[in-house]
């Protein structure tokens, strides 16, 4: 049996009991990785838990009340006591984190906060760890849920803002009192940290300029639109005339750029720099069970020496037969019944068509289909028996389509 690595749990709500439900989940599989099986030593609340006591019995101690006090006492006592933490709290790391940090090398221990920007996407062990080496010239990110919930379902759906905040707060994508997020001062708490690991200089909430979405109309939205533009609420931390400058403000983006593309409640950072040209990572900005994952995943870290090679915990068959969409592009003979005969063999394989556009070519005609997904062997097979067709006049071509809904 693996000796056990006792983490102490402050706070309860909606990300630490999402992360004691994964620590029960992952356990195991942490402890064929570390060698250690992590271990709740105890939880606090307001009416649960004596810090003290808590303390005393952890190897590790994971932040999750949020705001200034009395986490910041917690984390100080904790690290002062010899005891890793690890949080998820950017309000408390953007106005303390010079103090906070202080007293983690002060102590030699590892203080990790994955959690507290943009949720699950690793951006902060990408900056300090990965492009450690890197001299960092700009970040842009969106890096609040709740407000890029808002605009794209104003640009989408044509709503006003106060329409589209009802709705998020509906879906719990915005809290009943959405101040924070929408007057972007959540986002400017989270370029903060960022500006500060990205540019090793200490950057304070206070000195991150700020401006929300509330004015934005739908008019704004619709002009947009027939522009090519989409509006986002943008963080900016850069380099500028040898000092730097950090803000979050809307701002309009072309479709090409990284962060056009990145609708709903998800988060997104692209990072540049002269050496790496540019990264841009993206997925969910927020949620307790993906929150959590980031915050297992700084346990799993503290835990481990710096350098782990892999370790074999499952035995997974690779699959070599997967569902895909597809787009289909024939050339045939122009005559009646051609149309059926290919729909009949597509339906043999259990495909259905998506979308569907036919140009006439002389005597030909060019059919181009969008299928449903079907297994890869199956779309093969109806491609081979459609090939063998005589009105077909040119090898049909398959491409796989990506089509999943990721907002
Ligand atoms: N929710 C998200 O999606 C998300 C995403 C990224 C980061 N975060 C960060 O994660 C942290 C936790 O957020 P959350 O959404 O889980 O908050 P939450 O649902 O409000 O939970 C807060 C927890 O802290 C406890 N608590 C509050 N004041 C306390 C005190 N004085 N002493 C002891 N316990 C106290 C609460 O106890 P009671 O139950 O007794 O009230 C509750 O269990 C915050 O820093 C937040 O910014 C959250």
């Amino acid at each position: 049996m693996p000796e056990t690595f006792k983490v102490g749990l402050l706070g309860h709500g909606t990300v630490g009991a999402a992360f004691e439900a994964l620590l029960g989940e992952r356990g195991e599989a942490v402890a064929a990785t570390t060698g250690l099986r992590p271990e709740i030593s105890g939880v606090l609340t307001r009416s649960r838990g004596d810090f003290e006591d808590i303390l005393n019995r952890s190897d590790l101690i994971v932040e999750l009340i949020g705001g200034i006090d009395p986490a910041r006492d917690y984390v100080l006592r904790a690290m002062r006591a010899g005891k890793h933490v690890v949080s998820a709290n950017k309000q408390l790391l953007s106005q303390h984190g010079e103090e906070l940090w202080a007293c983690a090398r002060e102590h030699q221990v590892q203080l990790r906060f994955e959690g507290a920007v943009a949720g699950v996407v690793p951006v902060i062990r990408v900056i300090q760890e990965s492009l450690a080496a890197a001299r960092l010239e700009r970040i842009h990110g969106i890096v609040n849920g709740t407000t890029n919930y808002i605009l794209s379902e104003m640009a989408r759906e044509g709503i006003s803002y106060d329409q589209a905040l009802s709705q998020a707060q509906a879906l719990g994508y915005a809290e009943a009192d959405p101040t924070d997020d929408v007057t972007g001062r959540d986002a400017a708490a989270k370029m903060a940290i960022l500006a500060r690991l990205a540019f090793s200089t200490p950057v304070h909430l206070d000195q991150v300029t700020y401006e929300g979405i509330e004015h934005i109309t739908s008019d704004d939205m619709a002009y947009a639109r027939e522009l090519g533009l989409g509006l986002k609420l943008i963080g900016t931390a850069e380099r500028v005339d040898g000092g730097i400058s950090v803000r979050v403000h809307p701002a309009f983006l072309y479709g090409e750029h990284p962060l056009a593309a990145v609708h709903g409640p998800f988060n997104a950072v692209t990072v540049e720099s002269d050496a790496i040209t540019e990264i841009t990572m993206s997925g969910p900005g927020a949620g307790g069970p993906q929150t959590a994952s980031a915050v297992l995943g700084d346990v799993v870290s503290a835990m481990i020496p710096p350098a782990s090679t892999p370790e074999t915990t499952e035995a997974l068959r690779v699959v070599d037969d997967v569902e895909s969409a597809f787009y289909l592009h024939m050339e045939v003979a122009d005559r009646p019944g051609v149309l059926a005969q290919v729909a009949e063999i597509l339906g043999m394989q259990g495909a259905s068509i998506k979308s569907f556009v036919q140009r006439g070519l002389g005597d030909n005609a060019r059919l181009v289909m969008v299928l449903h997904p079907l297994l890869e062997s199956r779309l093969y097979a109806a491609v081979r028996m459609i090939a063998q067709l005589d009105f077909v006049r040119a090898t049909p071509r398959a491409i796989r389509v990506i089509d999943e809904d990721f907002a």
